[in-house]
């Protein structure tokens, strides 16, 4: 038999797709990898070597293989007929219609693809499935793709992708652990093998763990789940702290060096964003419902109700220490992606923010490094009630208060003292991420009032 080169393809080159499929180009120089997609202002993006998205290293990761062994397109049916090994990456939103809008998964593009699969696979193919799903979302991958026309075997996996974005080279540079789920037969063993045999170029065997394909999949939801219960829980306190004289950043320090519990994603903020996070507990939530369990749904549901509850806090924080009215009064918004290091929106707590306080007839000005394209067409629907700047400067300059809800590190090292010179007064800084020098800027003459910490007030 002559050797043919392995064909991986990727279908959706997202935030996902792209960087997952990038380090698979590079480990693995004999596989040819093709990442398609629908959008073809992103596969151009990707093309020509300048990602559609930030994420550091992401474009260096890409410029080793671009068109050595790494390509992109927007023909998905050639893609899926030369395909040995099919990623489905494509997106999972939550359903805005319908039965379970508002906390199932909107699968429709999903199917789309299953089906697209169907009709174009010419071989054996391994369907891998990527993106974030509801439980036994492979089982009806397998269901689709059981009426092969063509006499094509389909072996369907569940490999959820760990990593975070901002991280993401890192993440999947260094995985804390790759997740392989298969079914126990023949067949879904040599597709495990096939699955395990690309990670092995980098990630230590012990690190590649195989599972059932549901354990697999709910185990993708259960560890967002934990990480945001996590954010939700040490928000809860942080309110408790605002009441009380306890530091929230001492109460993280202190359970946190408990080795049971462990220091990271203990970090008192104006809640957790992002496009997995919500969307995933809300899916679980779905799913407990599905099958009776109540109480389980209500407990997990609470995560995105304090998640919520915080965010509304942080806005009635801030028009309460503004002498209960923001009504035309200007408003520096640091920060729109969800987290430091990216360009994403999605989710943000910034968005929330900024509805609010325009809905308080604020004037919102939003500045953020990476941010502010994806921000603009976001809040296009706000016209000239929201106002958008680069430059932090210009977008404090004669704002009565600023509301850092990212945590950029460009935001650390402004000149804190020239931002103060040329704001209204008395001057607000608002720390959604308690991640500036307080005391320092308190001694500027800012009014300073962090997350789950004493207000620091001149009277
Ligand atoms: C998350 C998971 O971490 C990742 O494993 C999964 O693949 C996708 O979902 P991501 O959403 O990219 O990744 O970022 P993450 O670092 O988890 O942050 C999520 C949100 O929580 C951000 O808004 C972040 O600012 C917030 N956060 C995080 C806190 O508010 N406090 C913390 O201590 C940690
Ligand atoms: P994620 O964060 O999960 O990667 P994104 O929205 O960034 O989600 O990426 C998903 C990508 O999948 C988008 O670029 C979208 O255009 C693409 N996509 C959705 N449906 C299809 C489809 N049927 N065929 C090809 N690409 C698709």
């Amino acid at each position: 038999m002559g050797m043919r080169t392995k064909t991986i393809l990727c279908i959706g080159a997202g935030y996902v797709g792209g960087p997952t499929m990038a380090m698979v180009a590079r480990q693995c120089p004999e596989y040819r990898v093709l990442v398609v997609d629908v959008d073809a202002a992103r596969v151009h993006a990707w093309q020509s070597g300048e990602p559609p998205i930030y994420e550091p290293g992401l474009k260096e990761l890409v410029a080793v293989s671009l068109n050595r062994n790494l390509f992109f397109s927007t023909d998905v049916a050639a893609g899926i007929a030369e395909a040995d090994i099919i990623f489905v990456s494509v997106n999972t939103p939550t359903k805005t219609f319908g039965r379970g809008a508002g906390r199932a998964a909107d699968l429709q593009y999903w199917e789309k693809t299953a089906r697209q699969i169907l009709a174009h696979a010419r071989r054996d193919v391994i369907v891998v499935e990527k993106s974030t799903l509801p439980v036994r979302t492979a089982e009806a991958m397998e269901r689709i793709l059981r009426d092969s026309p063509a006499d094509v075997g389909f072996e369907v996996l569940s490999n959820p992708e760990f990593l975070a974005e901002g991280t993401a080279v890192r993440d999947l540079e260094n995985p804390d652990r790759v997740l392989i789920g298969g079914h126990d037969s023949a067949s879904g063993r040599r597709a495990i093998e096939a699955l395990i045999e690309i990670y092995a170029h980098w990630v230590p065997r012990e690190r590649i763990l195989t599972t059932n394909v549901w354990s697999s999949e709910l185990s993708k939801l259960a560890a967002n789940a934990f990480l945001a219960q996590r954010i939700s829980s040490i928000n809860s306190l942080s309110a408790i702290c605002e009441a009380t004289e306890a530091n929230i950043s001492e109460v993280s320090r202190a359970i946190g060096m408990d080795s049971r519990i462990g220091p990271r994603f203990l970090n008192a903020s104006v809640g957790f964003g992002g496009s997995c996070f919500k969307k995933d507990i809300l899916n679980l939530v779905y799913l407990c419902d599905h099958y009776g369990l109540g109480e389980v749904a209500r407990y997990w549901e609470q995560v995105v109700l304090m998640n919520e509850y915080q965010e509304d806090r942080f806005v009635r924080k801030i028009v309460a220490t503004m002498f209960n009215t923001v009504a035309g009064k200007r408003i520096a918004i640091f920060g729109a992606s969800f987290k430091a290091d990216t360009g994403d929106i999605r989710e943000s707590p910034a968005l929330r923010v900024c509805h609010a306080l325009i809905e308080e007839r604020a004037i919102v000005v939003v500045t953020d490094p990476q941010g502010l394209l994806n921000a603009r067409r976001e809040l296009a629907i706000y016209g000239d009630r929201v106002l958008f700047e680069d430059d932090p400067y210009a977008a404090a300059c004669g704002a009565h208060a600023i509301a850092l809800v990212t945590e950029w590190e460009s935001f650390r090292t402004l000149d804190y003292q020239r931002i103060y010179a040329k704001m209204e007064k008395p001057a607000f800084v608002f720390d959604g991420r308690n991640c500036l020098d307080h005391a320092a800027l308190y001694a500027l003459g800012f009014n300073v009032l962090p997350v789950g910490q004493k207000s620091l007030i001149h009277q």
